[in-house]
Parts: C-alpha cells; sequence; structure tokens
C-alpha cells in the first residue's frame, strides 16, 4: 500500500523502513463498531508496539473477537480509524473523508496479518501440508516446491513434521491447531491475532499449542492474543486488557492487571477466572 493513501497523520509515517521502525504495529485511534443498535466497540483506543504480545481478556460479548475482526477489516469500523504498520486498514483518506477500499484491497492489506480462530477452520480435504501450502502458491504465486520446503518447515516447528500428510479428521484439536498456526506463518505473517485458539480444546491439549505461541512470541512475532488462559497471558504477554461491555476497562502489565486490579469489574472478572 502506498503511504500517500494510509499515511498515519499521529505518527507522520513515510513509507521507509526506518520509518516504520517507530511507529506501533497496530495504533486504534478512537475505534467504534455497532450491529444495529448494539454499540460493541466503544471508542477504543490503543497500541501494540512491534515484537510485543498483548492479550485480551473479558467476559463473553464485551467485543474481543470485533476487535480483532476490526484489525484485518473482517469487520468495517463505524468510528475511529486502525493502523497496522503505520498503514490505514480497510479504508483510503480523501482530505477529511473515509472511503471503504475494494475487497481485493483489503484482502492484500489482509495477507500480512494472520488469523488462528478458535475452530481451526481448516481445509477438510486438504492434507496439513496442502493446508499449509495452499496460500502461498495461490496468493503469493510461491513455487510448489519452495512451498513445500517451507510448508514442511513450518510444520515442524509447531511440532507437527510426522503429520503433514494426514488430514484434519485424523488430527487431534491441538494438532489441527498448530497446523492453523503453521498455515497463517506460512504467509509471513508481520502480526498475529488469536481468537481464543485454545478455548475448543481438550484441557490435555491446550499446552501444546500454548507452547508454539511462546515459542512464536520468544521469536519476536507480534502477537494480539484473546485468551482465558491467565497464566499465558501473565506468563507471555508484555501487557494485558481487560475489555468489558466494548471498552477497555483496564490495560497494564499482565503482573498488575492481574495482581493488583484497580476496577471493580476487573476485580469481578478475575475472581471468576483465576
Ligand atoms: N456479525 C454480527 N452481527 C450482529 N451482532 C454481532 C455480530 N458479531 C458480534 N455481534 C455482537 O457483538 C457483541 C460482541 O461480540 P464479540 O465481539 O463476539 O464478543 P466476545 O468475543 O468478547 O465474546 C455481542 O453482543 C454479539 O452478539
Ligand atoms: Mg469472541
Amino acid at each position: 500500500m502506498s503511504g500517500a493513501t494510509g499515511t498515519n497523520p499521529a505518527t507522520g509515517t513515510a513509507g521507509t523502513t526506518e520509518a516504520r521502525a517507530s511507529v506501533p504495529m497496530v495504533d486504534a485511534v478512537s475505534v467504534s463498531k455497532s450491529f444495529g443498535s448494539n454499540e460493541v466497540l466503544k471508542s477504543i483506543t490503543l497500541r501494540v508496539q512491534r515484537g510485543e504480545v498483548m492479550c485480551v481478556i473479558g467476559p463473553s460479548g464485551s467485543g474481543k473477537s470485533t476487535f480483532l475482526r476490526c484489525i484485518n477489516h473482517l469487520e468495517s469500523v463505524d468510528a475511529g480509524r486502525l493502523y497496522v504498520d503505520g498503514d490505514l486498514i480497510g479504508y483510503r483518506q480523501k482530505g477529511d473523508r473515509l472511503y471503504e477500499l475494494k475487497a481485493s484491497e483489503a484482502a492484500q492489506q489482509r495477507r500480512d496479518i494472520g488469523m488462528v480462530f478458535q475452530h481451526f477452520n481448516l481445509f477438510p480435504h486438504m492434507t496439513a501440508l496442502e493446508n499449509v501450502i495452499e496460500a502461498p502458491i495461490r496468493v503469493n504465486g510461491m513455487s510448489k516446491q519452495a512451498a513445500v520446503a517451507r510448508g514442511t518447515e513450518l510444520l515442524a516447528r509447531v511440532g507437527l513434521g510426522q503429520q503433514a500428510s494426514h488430514y484434519p479428521s485424523q488430527l487431534s484439536g491441538g494438532q489441527q491447531q498448530r497446523v492453523a498456526i503453521a498455515r497463517a506463518l506460512a504467509m509471513d505473517p508481520k502480526l498475529m491475532l488469536f481468537d481464543e485458539p485454545t478455548s475448543a480444546l481438550d484441557p490435555e491439549l491446550v499446552g501444546d499449542v500454548l507452547d508454539v505461541m511462546r515459542e512464536l512470541a520468544t521469536s519476536g512475532m507480534t502477537m494480539v492474543v484473546v485468551t482465558h488462559e491467565m497464566g499465558f497471558a501473565r506468563e507471555v504477554g508484555d501487557s494485558l486488557v481487560f475489555m468489558d461491555g466494548g471498552v477497555i476497562v483496564e490495560a497494564g502489565t499482565p503482573r498488575d492487571v492481574l495482581g493488583n486490579p484497580q476496577h471493580e469489574r476487573t476485580k469481578a472478572f478475575l475472581s471468576k477466572v483465576l
């Protein structure tokens, strides 16, 4: 995307690498979103720095998934701005007005943003390896040989080197989720979004998925993780955001938010989940 269409006026980002290194990876500025009369996000402002792991917690219905989906423009926003790596997401600004990007342009922006869902969403008729190489070949035009080499490497990285030729139905939920993570990584994303990636898993399968996410965090990936895994949030998260009713009630280090919550709503929520 060219700088002219997407420059963040707040940071004055030019399109150069040096200028980008100083902008946040995610910059949400007063983002609001309603479904009909239901105001789901109420002026959300937050920043995620490069290499940061931000965990997001909050009760069901508080707007966590909607916020993640706005970051890669799976949902449009009603007000505010969202920038990823300095690029305005989903819109082009002309003067004071915003114009929504065409679907193909939004898809282009989305290529750099990996997303992992609660329900893996693998292609059932494709093997683990085929799932991982599909987008690099079809979307990025990578050669099959290069995609297979990279896909094989990524499956090994998530602990599935032996399962490359297995179909999703032959894999456990935890293994399927690790394939989904490998599939997202195959597009070389600069940002990874996780929406309750372990919520659908049997308890004994959660650890292997969290291990993969921990390794990814250690490698320097910028991550926004909606999760109920407080241990993971405390250990791996650089920051923690508590959302309730479409607002950020409290944000800070995991140690502070979990150990010394300032708001009654945070205390009430934590007393139920800790
Ligand atoms: N596509 C949609 N259409 C209408 N309402 C929606 C849609 N997606 C989410 N909502 C509503 O938005 C609110 C927040 O949902 P969601 O972002 O999924 O919350 P969370 O992920 O925190 O559980 C809920 O009231 C939900 O019913
Ligand atoms: Mg959700």
